[in-house]
C-alpha cells in the first residue's frame, strides 16, 4: 500500500494526542515527524506529551521537533484550564526518559525531512505560529507541502475562546492571517463547525473498554479531565474531540460536504481570531480555502475508534450501530 507521508503540528493536548493516536495506527499515513507549537500548553509540555503518545504506540522512532513557544505578536494564553496543568488532563503518565526529542528545532526538523521527501501533508492541529514561519523562512521546502489541512476557526458556528473565535486562531491570529494570505496551496479548514459533531460519550468510551480495555486505558486516563470540563462548562455528557476528524478527513474525504470561499482573519478589536468567510463573494479574491461544514458524525466516529483501538472499522460500525451513543442529540 502507499503510504501518505504527514508531519503533524500539534499542541497536545488532549484531542491532540488523540489524533496522533489515529494517524499512528492508520496504514494508509506514514507520519514522518510531529512539531511542537504553543498552545493548549507550553510547548516544552507539548514535547514531552507528543513523546508520551508515541511511547503509547511503541512508535518512539519518529522524530519530536521543538517549535515555536510564543505567537507572532500577540501575548500567549494557554488552554491549560481546558486540558489540566500537564496537557493531558493532569493524568500523572509518567515522563518519556529513554528519548529525547531531536535537537533539531522545528524549522530545522522541516528542513530536513522535506529534503527527503516531497508529496508530503502538512497536519496542523494548533495555532498556526510554526505554519507562518515555515512558508515565511523555507518557501522553496514548503513546495514539497502537497495538503495543508488545518483545524481552527468557525464559520457559521460561534466561536469557542470570544463569541466568534477558536482557541486556534484566536491564540496567534498574526500567524493565522499570515497563512491564509500566503499559503501557494489551498487550505483545507476543519472549522468546529464539523467538530463539534465529533463528541465522545461516555457510551462510547464503555463501549471501547469492553472491545480491547489494555487501548482503552491511555484514552480513558486523559479523556475523564475533559468530561468534566465540557459537563461543568457546556452542560456535555462527553467531550468534543476536534483534532481527530482532521486524520478522518485526510483519509475520508467522502464524509464532508465542502465549499471552496476566501478566508480572512481578524487580527484586532472584538472580533480578534475571527474566521471570516466571504460567502457572498463581497471581495471579489479567489478562494484561498476549502472549508468543510457538514460531515457525518456518526462515520467520523467509527473512523475515531477505530483509528483508537487499531481495529477493523466495520466492527466498530456494527457496534455503534447496536448501542445508544449518546450522539442521537446530534442527529
Ligand atoms: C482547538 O483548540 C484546542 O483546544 C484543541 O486542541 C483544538 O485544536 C479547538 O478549538
Ligand atoms: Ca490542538
Amino acid at each position: 500500500m502507499q503510504k501518505h507521508k504527514v508531519i503533524i503540528d500539534a499542541d497536545p493536548g488532549i484531542d491532540d494526542s488523540l489524533a496522533i493516536l489515529v494517524a499512528l495506527n492508520s496504514p494508509e499515513l506514514d507520519v514522518i515527524g510531529i512539531s511542537i507549537v504553543e498552545g493548549n500548553v507550553p510547548t516544552s509540555i507539548g514535547v514531552q506529551n507528543a513523546l508520551k503518545v508515541l511511547r503509547e504506540a511503541r512508535r518512539l522512532d519518529i522524530p519530536v521537533f521543538s517549535g515555536a513557544t510564543v505567537p507572532l505578536k500577540h501575548a500567549y494564553t494557554s488552554a491549560q484550564d481546558t486540558h489540566g496543568m500537564d496537557g493531558l488532563g493532569d493524568s500523572n503518565i509518567p515522563a518519556v526518559t529513554e528519548v529525547r526529542a531531536s535537537t533539531m528545532d522545528a524549522q530545522a526538523g522541516y528542513a530536513d525531512l522535506l529534503s527527503h521527501h516531497s508529496d508530503v501533508w502538512f497536519l496542523a492541529l494548533g495555532p498556526l505560529t510554526n505554519v507562518a514561519q515555515f512558508i515565511q523562512q523555507q518557501p522553496i521546502k514548503w513546495q514539497h507541502i502537497s495538503r495543508l489541512v488545518v483545524m481552527g476557526g468557525a464559520y457559521k458556528s460561534h466561536g469557542n475562546t470570544s463569541p466568534v473565535a477558536e482557541y486556534n486562531f484566536w491564540v496567534d491570529p498574526d500567524a493565522a492571517d499570515f497563512v491564509f494570505k500566503n499559503s501557494p496551496i489551498e487550505i483545507e479548514l476543519v472549522p468546529l463547525d464539523v467538530t463539534r459533531q465529533i463528541l465522545l460519550t461516555p457510551n462510547i468510551l464503555q463501549l471501547m473498554q469492553y472491545i480491547d480495555s489494555p487501548k482503552t486505558d491511555f484514552v480513558n486516563k486523559i479523556i475523564q479531565f475533559y468530561f468534566q470540563f465540557h459537563w461543568d462548562q457546556e452542560h456535555v455528557l462527553g467531550a468534543v474531540i476536534n483534532d481527530p476528524l482532521v486524520i478522518v478527513y485526510v483519509l475520508h474525504p467522502e464524509i464532508a460536504r465542502h465549499i471552496h470561499k476566501y478566508v480572512a482573519i481578524a487580527t484586532s478589536g472584538v472580533a480578534l481570531g475571527q474566521s471570516i468567510v466571504d460567502i457572498a463573494d463581497f471581495w471579489q479574491k479567489p478562494a484561498n480555502t476549502k472549508i468543510l461544514q457538514d460531515i457525518d458524525a456518526k462515520q467520523a466516529m467509527v473512523y475515531i475508534v477505530s483509528g483508537l483501538l487499531g481495529c477493523e472499522a466495520d466492527l466498530i460500525d456494527s457496534e455503534l450501530s447496536r448501542i445508544a451513543t449518546g450522539l442521537e442529540r446530534l442527529s
